[in-house]
């Protein structure tokens, strides 16, 4: 019924077309009325057919889908139309139809061959069926075509549709696809890698952390002893003034008395001079004593981190003279609040390094030259806790730094001797050892404030 290009025609349709011509010249040749009526309207009808199936066939041969039909004998091509021959790289149809494989060859994996004619045979038609097939040039082209078959006819017959972009895209999506799951293989292992890496550097630092505490530690220690050597001279330097006046004395009133001119009056003064002499003595060495118990009791508690039942306020009080002398060089005042009794479990070695470093950063960091500061300190608690509430009235902390300051390492005064850490260990000694927290507050009126506690008892079966 079809052919292969536009510009052919096939046998059938000359003899149609010589038919309605033959129709006519009967019909106008003189041939009676009835007859020539049926003649006529026979040509009419022919020339009508021949106009509707040309036009079914340009819109068959021009249509947008490749459609074929092929020979079930021996699978040669019999009809291809335009689409169908430009998709396998055929010129023209009839390019197609001389030249295209038998179907059984077009295919690229026999597998696919045998599976449509299995199907095609079982159904008698298939749809949507993808396949590669070879094109003019021998290049692969992938097609999804549906077909049916015409055994009483002897032919297939069916539709093909270029199927490569599809392909080619699932291709790409899978290549894409792949490539990912390689890309967050790898990811995956950088980030166990990095995390390996990260928990030793942490570590690391921890361990650096540990000896700097333990370093600054020694550092207050060095501190102390410099501020016992300070305190106790003054007591003692006054009772050996006082103890070798008195000598002086007792040796003049000895050679008196060996010269035989020993007078009363001159006994009496002697003795009053030397009653006071020895209260002066006395009085100093009681002095210098007190001091080398409070600071034997903060060195040992700072060096040996032991928990032990201490009253709150009286061991800051003696940790505030082993202080003394930096808080009297720079002319600031400290004043200490709370209840004599208050009794805490727990560590106060911790604490007094707390404090410690509350103190120096008040001194380094919150007043300037020849400011003369106050420093409060307020000591209460709750049943669980005992709270230390830390004032300065210097120049405060400022917002932007504020969320800072407790982290390793952040100080305002690098390369003048901050190295940072002052605060970060007041936080680790508060959270960690002493059982509390620490925070630090802007108050209303200016300076600085730490508010920090400690547990009442750090452990229930502690030696107190
Ligand atoms: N009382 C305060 N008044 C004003 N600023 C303060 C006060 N205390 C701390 N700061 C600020 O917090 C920062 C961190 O304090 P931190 O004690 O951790 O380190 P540092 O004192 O600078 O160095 P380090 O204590 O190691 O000598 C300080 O550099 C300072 O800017
Ligand atoms: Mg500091």
């Amino acid at each position: 019924m079809f052919v292969g290009d536009d510009g052919e025609r096939g046998e059938d349709d000359v003899s149609s077309r010589a038919l309605a011509e033959e129709l006519r010249a009967l019909a106008e040749g003189g041939a009676p009325g009835r007859e020539r009526e049926v003649l006529g309207s026979a040509a009419a009808r022919l020339e009508a057919l021949r106009d509707e199936r040309d036009r079914l066939r340009a819109t068959i041969d021009r249509a947008l889908i490749g459609i074929f039909r092929t020979s079930l004998t021996d699978g040669r091509i019999l009809y291809s139309n335009h689409r169908n021959a430009a998709l396998l790289g055929y010129e023209s149809p009839a390019d197609s139809i001389a030249n295209m494989r038998a179907s059984a060859n077009a295919y690229v994996d026999p597998a696919q061959r045998d599976e449509m004619r299995r199907r095609i045979t079982r159904d008698g038609y298939v749809d949507q069926f993808r396949a590669a097939v070879y094109c003019k040039d021998g290049s692969v082209k992938h097609v999804v075509f549906s077909a049916r078959l015409y055994p009483e006819h002897g032919f297939l017959e069916g539709t093909m549709a270029d199927d490569t972009d599809r392909v080619t895209r699932e291709r790409e999506l899978e290549a894409a696809r792949a490539e990912l799951e390689r890309h967050s293989r790898s990811l995956e292992r950088a980030v166990a890698e990095r995390t390996r890496e990260l928990s030793e550097t942490i570590r690391t630092l921890r361990e650096a952390q540990r000896q700097l505490v333990e370093a600054e530690k020694m550092a207050a220690l060095g501190g102390l002893v410099a501020g016992v050597a300070h305190e106790i001279n003054t007591p003692v330097g006054i009772g050996v003034t006082a103890a070798s006046a008195l000598a002086e004395r007792t040796r003049e009133l000895l050679a008196t008395y060996r010269g035989g001119g020993l007078k009363r009056s001159a006994l009496e003064r002697y003795l009053a001079v030397a009653e006071e002499a020895s209260t002066i003595i006395l009085a100093n060495l009681r002095r210098a004593g007190e001091l080398v118990e409070s600071f034997k009791q903060v060195a040992v508690d700072q060096s040996a981190e032991k928990q032990r039942r201490f009253n709150l306020k009286p061991y800051l009080e003696s940790l505030l003279v082993s202080l003394r002398p930096q808080l009297r060089r720079a002319q600031h005042r400290v004043e200490l609040h709370g209840d004599d009794e208050l009794a805490v479990v727990n560590y106060p070695g911790a604490l007094a390094q707390v404090v410690t470093n509350l103190l120096m950063n008040s001194l380094q960091h919150a007043y300037g030259e020849g400011d003369r500061g106050q420093i409060t300190i307020d000591c209460r608690a709750d049943d669980e806790l005992a709270w230390v509430d830390y004032r300065d009235d210097g120049r405060g902390v400022p917002n932007e730094i504020a969320p800072k300051i407790f982290e390793p390492f952040f100080t305002t005064r690098r390369g003048h001797g901050g190295s940072g850490l002052g605060l970060s260990i007041a936080y680790n000694l508060v959270t960690q050892q002493l059982g509390g927290t620490i925070r630090c507050e802007r108050p209303e009126g200016g300076g600085a404030r730490f508010l920090f506690s400690l547990a009442r008892r750090r452990v229930a079966d502690a030696t107190c």
